[in-house]
């Protein structure tokens, strides 16, 4: 269990800026999303893992397989540690992904699902995606295919993640955002969970941004989150 942090920054400078007080024997895993990967390209992901850091690539991928399997042997090639796929995109193309994601010695990254996006109302669903099976349900059936497909887990609220497990078996990785320190601000968050709550409920990596980024003292409040990690996996 561990804590990723969502590094949510327009560019490199700030980025290393906010990473440098944090020892050298202390690297927290971090998320790259699309923001700063496409502001900085993949130089970013190398430096980062040069430093010493854990890398989850949040680049969301969704296209036909055979572009998506070719784009994911440049992102591994690049030493990510996990990076994600839309399951919306279907199992042919998470198949492909994976096959991709194999580097010339055997080892590869992890790879994710995003279900549904949170920002995915259930009448969005409904109405404009002409979804007709309810929000809890085309999540675990996504979160099927990304198993059938050999995935190793999938993107989900920590609200989703018991239910996730008991679908997809306890070994199936729920990586979750949504979660907040009992005294932080929700931010545009609606469904939170604590890190303590998020690790009992089945979280196997929780992504916090913001009461980390924007927390007075970082390490701190880094270090505050992966205390839950150390309590939960007791
Ligand atoms: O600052 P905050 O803790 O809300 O950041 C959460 C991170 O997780 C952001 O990078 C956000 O884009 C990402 N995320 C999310 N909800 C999802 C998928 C990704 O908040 N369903």
């Amino acid at each position: 269990m561990s804590v990723i942090i969502a590094l949510d920054f327009p560019s490199a400078t700030e980025t290393l800026q906010f990473l440098d007080p944090f020892p050298p024997n202390e690297r927290p895993f971090v998320k790259i999303g699309m923001e700063l990967f496409y502001a900085e390209g993949p130089g970013i992901v190398s430096e980062l893992k040069r430093r010493g850091h854990g890398v989850f690539l949040d680049l969301k991928l969704h296209d036909i397989p055979n572009t998506v399997k070719r784009a994911m042997a440049r992102l591994s090639a690049l030493g990510a540690d996990i990076v994600n796929v839309h399951a919306a995109g279907g199992t042919d193309m998470m198949r492909a992904a994976l096959e991709g994601l194999v580097r010339p010695d055997g080892t590869r990254p992890l790879l994710i699902a995003v279900t549904q996006l949170t920002s995915t109302s259930p009448q969005m669903l409904r109405d404009e995606l002409l979804i007709g099976a309810p929000m809890e349900e085309t999540v675990l059936h996504y979160a099927e295919n990304a198993r059938a497909a050999g995935l190793d887990g999938v993107v989900c609220s920590p609200l989703e993640a018991a239910a996730v497990k008991a679908h997809c078996g306890a070994g199936f990785l729920a990586v979750t955002p949504g979660v907040r320190f009992a005294d932080s601000s929700a931010d545009d968050q609606k469904r939170v969970m604590t890190p303590e709550q998020a690790f009992a409920a089945g979280s196997d990596y929780i992504v916090m941004g913001r009461p980390i980024t924007r927390a007075q003292d970082p390490v701190a409040a880094w270090r505050r989150a992966e205390a839950a990690a150390t309590v939960a996996s007791r």
